[in-house]
């Protein structure tokens, strides 16, 4: 049963946490579930805020509330442990006056069996106000309390990246503004910013990404003039690097192997009159492909297939251009999905290693010689990266990297790395190899 209100936004985001903690599920595809019917963008968009809050700060508020608590709740009223979650980041956050937080709180519980809960749940947080600085003092102390990420993955992060891992856990844990990208098809940088600042919004241009624009407020992407017909779209900066490295001219026969949702291949063909294979493994995530590339008004040949196995889909012509943005830990893009940390496992890494080799191992004799293979990912991790296309180098003598020292990244033996926060960008690692004749 929902609540009303200023209470619904608390519940829903509630609702949302304990599907991807409890249930394993995405965020992104909870909240689609949760607010099918919830027209109200405002609510819309603190839910998101709410849940976003609490999946970053888990750890600590799962601990606090059990030492707030006098006995666990059981496993029935765990929807309150949830909803006791959302009111105490909310109470740390402090946007909302404390009494304000607890009213809504004690609402919400309202609406589940009965109201029996409401008490505890008024009795819990008041103890949270007078407690609080003891709370806090011993969250500071505990790293996996104080950082909101899982102990193996701060211990991964930090053993690829012994100086900057603090920054990196940081960063992850940040708000990222919102990047646009220009469809230079449709308008220049400058006519973009203009139309934005007709429409009452502000906007920078970054040095360095030439299809780039910064939003510096918040702001809902269908609001945007040129949106709805595909002349801005929303991308990170650090994946609109991509298209640099492919070096692209018109006619070139090229294949996104791992397309969707099709952020990439709507990109190339903004730039270039390419001749485009868009292939995923996954046609529900093609169809996503397809719905973009309308937006965009622009064609390629969708194909579904798995990148690692050719034979079943490849029609025996080669590509000039191969992009490979690998599935990936995405370590790299934790501030827009707070819930990957909860989701991801320490062995899914191996098992995305060795998926990556076998796409890179597979397609790599699909390319022309003289052709581009570029190799992405929104990873942070070494063996997904650096690594990964080190022992590549190794397994095949007729590939020469391509460095590219004008675009923004740190140079990470081959390849560029960005770590979040880097030019305000997603984490993410991208390499460029040209096969030889
Ligand atoms: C990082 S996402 C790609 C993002 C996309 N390039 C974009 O810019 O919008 C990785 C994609 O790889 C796809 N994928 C995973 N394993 C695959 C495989 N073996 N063959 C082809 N695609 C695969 C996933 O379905 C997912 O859509």
């Amino acid at each position: 049963m929902r609540p009303k209100t200023g209470s619904q936004p608390r519940w829903l985001s509630a609702q949302a946490c304990q599907a991807v903690l409890d249930r394993g599920r995405a965020l992104d595809e909870a909240l689609a579930a949760l607010l099918s019917d919830f027209d109200d963008g405002r609510d819309r968009a603190l839910t998101r805020r709410l849940a976003h809050g609490v999946l970053r700060d888990w750890p600590a508020l799962d601990s606090m509330i059990r030492q707030l608590v006098e006995r666990p709740l059981g496993k029935g009223d765990r929807p309150i442990h949830f909803l006791l979650a959302v009111a105490l980041h909310e109470l740390r956050d402090g946007r909302e006056p404390d009494h304000a937080v607890v009213h809504v709180a004690v609402e919400a519980a309202g609406a589940f069996r009965g109201g029996r809960l409401r008490g505890l749940v008024n009795a819990v947080l008041r103890n949270f106000l007078r407690r609080r600085e003891v709370l806090e003092a011993s969250v500071a102390e505990d790293p996996v309390l104080a950082s909101g990420y899982p102990r193996w993955l701060i211990d991964r992060i930090t053993a690829d990246w012994p100086e900057q891992g603090e920054a990196i856990l940081a960063a992850g844990n940040a708000v990222p503004p919102l990047w646009l990208r220009v469809n230079r098809r449709r308008w220049s940088r400058d006519q973009a910013l203009a139309a934005l600042e007709a429409a009452g919004f502000v906007a920078r241009a970054p040095a360095h990404f030439t299809d780039a624009l910064v939003l510096e407020d918040r702001a809902r992407v269908s609001d945007l003039p040129g949106f709805a017909d595909g002349a801005l779209s929303v991308q990170d900066g650090a994946a609109q690097l991509v298209v640099e490295e492919l070096e692209l001219a018109d006619g070139l026969r090229v294949l996104d192997a791992c397309a969707a949702p099709g952020g990439k291949s709507a990109h190339m063909l903004e730039r270039a009159d390419i001749d485009l294979t868009a292939l995923d493994i996954d046609a529900d995530r093609l169809a996503r492909v397809e719905e973009n590339l309308q937006r965009i008004r622009l064609n390629a040949r969708l194909q579904t297939g798995n990148a690692a196995d050719p034979e079943a889909w490849w029609d025996g012509r080669r590509f000039d251009r191969i992009l490979v943005d690998a599935p990936c830990s995405a370590t790299g893009v934790i501030r827009r999905h707070p819930d990957i940390r909860w989701l991801r496992r320490a062995s899914d890494v191996e098992t995305l290693v060795a998926t990556q080799r076998a796409m890179l191992d597979a397609l790599w004799p699909l390319l022309e010689p003289g052709g581009i293979l570029v190799y992405a990912t929104c990873s942070v991790l070494v063996a997904e990266n650096a690594g990964q296309i080190q022992s590549f180098l190794e397994r095949h003598a007729d590939a020469r990297v391509i460095d590219h020292p004008e675009l923004p990244g740190r140079a990470v033996g081959p390849g560029r790395q960005l770590l979040p926060g880097d030019e305000d960008c997603d984490g993410f690692y991208c390499l460029a190899a040209r096969r030889l004749q």
